[in-house]
């Protein structure tokens, strides 16, 4: 397995009639990570892993600079995975002083996650962006664990045609059910105790829709006193959206999403389920 840290070296590695599988990811690997990686292993004849905690994404008073870090173990898993290659650059080459040029994707950016975090998405597009053009990967690998992030990457290379194909894989879980995470490390026993109500939650309301529950008031409701049963939790939102548009659906009907960000103590955790009549 090769290590690069330059955006010019990395540039020269495409060559034509050999196919490139990427996973973008800010390292911190972890099983969610090894299962894209995995994938693009099965499906290309290289894979490149890119590590990058991207500033771009963070808020002023998010956890950029706390953003838990350990290169040399995710080499290690990278090396184990089948990766060929880790590209690993560095913030300036990334982000020189006079960088001024940012991709955003209107409207789908504003909801869920944007409502708390609304420059976070323009960043990651942006990093995509430039990952996409340095690498020129076929296929790009993404979690539906992050389900927002896959649909507005999936609309933003729709519609700057951009050459990749966006293959979105399924949410690893632990054993318990809670959705794994590289933030998960911040919890406390008594923390992650109560991050499983997310996913406890999650299943409760596929239980009431597939009992007929079509009202979303009262499934929400019945979320609402399941994630609250942990002392640390609190909601930032639940929301039941088209799995496109992401606009918010009335009534259940035949699919919709339903994705859920909760503030365990300091630390907001994210989880989500499509659910098909
Ligand atoms: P990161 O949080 O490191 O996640 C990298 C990829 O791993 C994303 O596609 C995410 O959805 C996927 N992933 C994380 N946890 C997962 C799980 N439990 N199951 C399945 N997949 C999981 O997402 C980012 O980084 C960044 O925003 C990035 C796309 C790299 C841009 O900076």
């Amino acid at each position: 397995m090769k290590l690069i840290n330059s955006i010019d070296e990395i540039k020269k590695i495409k060559k034509e009639n050999t196919t490139i599988g990427f996973v973008p990811t800010m390292g911190y690997l972890h099983e969610g990570h090894v299962s894209l990686i995995k994938r693009a292993r099965e499906e290309n004849d290289m894979v490149i892993t890119s590590i990058f905690v991207n500033p771009t994404q963070f808020g002023p008073n998010e956890d950029f600079e706390k953003y838990p870090r350990d290169e040399k173990r995710d080499l290690q898993k990278c090396e184990e995975n089948g990766c060929d290659i880790v590209f690993l650059p560095q913030k300036e080459e990334m982000y020189p002083n006079d960088f001024l040029t940012y991709v955003e994707v209107e409207e789908l950016g504003k909801s869920l996650c944007g409502k708390s975090r609304p420059t976070h998405f323009r960043g990651v597009t942006t990093v995509l962006t430039k990952l996409f053009n340095i690498i020129k990967p076929d296929k790009a690998y993404f979690g539906q664990k992050d389900a927002q992030q896959l649909i507005i990457v999936k609309k933003m290379v729709e519609d700057l045609n951009m050459d990749v194909e966006i293959i979105g894989c399924p949410i690893v879980r632990e054993k318990d059910g809670l959705a794994i995470s590289s933030r998960n490390t911040y919890l406390s026993p008594e923390e992650r105790k109560d991050a499983l109500l997310l996913n406890k939650s999650l299943i409760l309301a596929k239980d009431l829709i597939e009992n007929g529950e079509k009202n979303i008031s009262t499934i929400r409701s019945e979320m609402e006193k399941t994630i609250l049963l942990g002392k640390n939790n609190t909601i930032d939102y639940i929301d039941f959206v088209d799995i496109e548009k992401l606009n918010p659906v009335s009534e259940i009907q035949d699919k919709v999403l339903i994705a859920i960000a909760v503030e365990t103590g300091k630390t907001r955790l994210i989880d989500n389920m499509v659910v098909e009549l």
